[in-house]
């Protein structure tokens, strides 16, 4: 089964935390997983995706405006019925991470999507909105992707 990671990024830290929720995702059986900018997307792979997270750079205390520019112009992607989860990363701990995500999931609601994160049901690490990354735990939190990565894939088998 399909999955589809969605993410932004200008100096390259969004698409590292990208590339390790796939990598989680990859621990489970009879995943595929794309790893696309939303530059460059496959929208057939898109299309076939039965989950499709989103990393988003955190810009002033909200999603890019390039992300939101995305889902402004994404009429045509039908995401409807599709588990939805979102990912950040920011410079700082206070600098509105949640927020941000806020706005994605927002965007995924109107899509008809099943926004999931597994939250803190499933024991530690505890992931709330989704994974952050910032400056101060970017390292240490490498491994709060992966399992992340890993719950959605686990998730997407049960689910369909
Ligand atoms: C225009 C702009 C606004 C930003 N605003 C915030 C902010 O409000 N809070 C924060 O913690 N980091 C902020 N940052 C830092 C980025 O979110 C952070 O460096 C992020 O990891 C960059 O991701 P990237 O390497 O994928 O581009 C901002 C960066 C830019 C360029």
């Amino acid at each position: 089964m399909k999955i589809s990671i969605l993410y932004f990024t200008k100096s390259g830290k969004t698409k590292e935390m990208a590339e390790i929720v796939a990598k989680g995702m990859k621990n489970v059986n009879n995943i595929e997983v794309g790893v696309f900018d939303i530059n460059n997307i496959d929208e057939n792979f898109l299309n076939e995706s039965k989950a499709v997270v989103f990393g988003t750079p955190i810009y002033y205390a909200n999603t890019c405006w390039q992300m939101k520019k995305w889902f402004d112009e994404s009429r045509n992607y039908n995401l409807e019925g599709k588990i939805g989860a979102v990912f950040a990363t920011a410079d700082y701990i206070q600098g509105g991470a949640a927020t941000g995500m806020l706005t994605i999931i927002n965007h995924l609601m109107v899509k008809g999507m099943l926004v999931y994160s597994g939250g803190s049901a499933l024991g530690q690490p505890f992931l709330h909105l989704g994974p952050v990354a910032t400056k101060e735990n970017y390292e240490k939190s490498k491994y709060m992707f992966e399992v992340f990565g890993e719950r959605i894939a686990n998730k997407v088998i049960e689910l369909y």
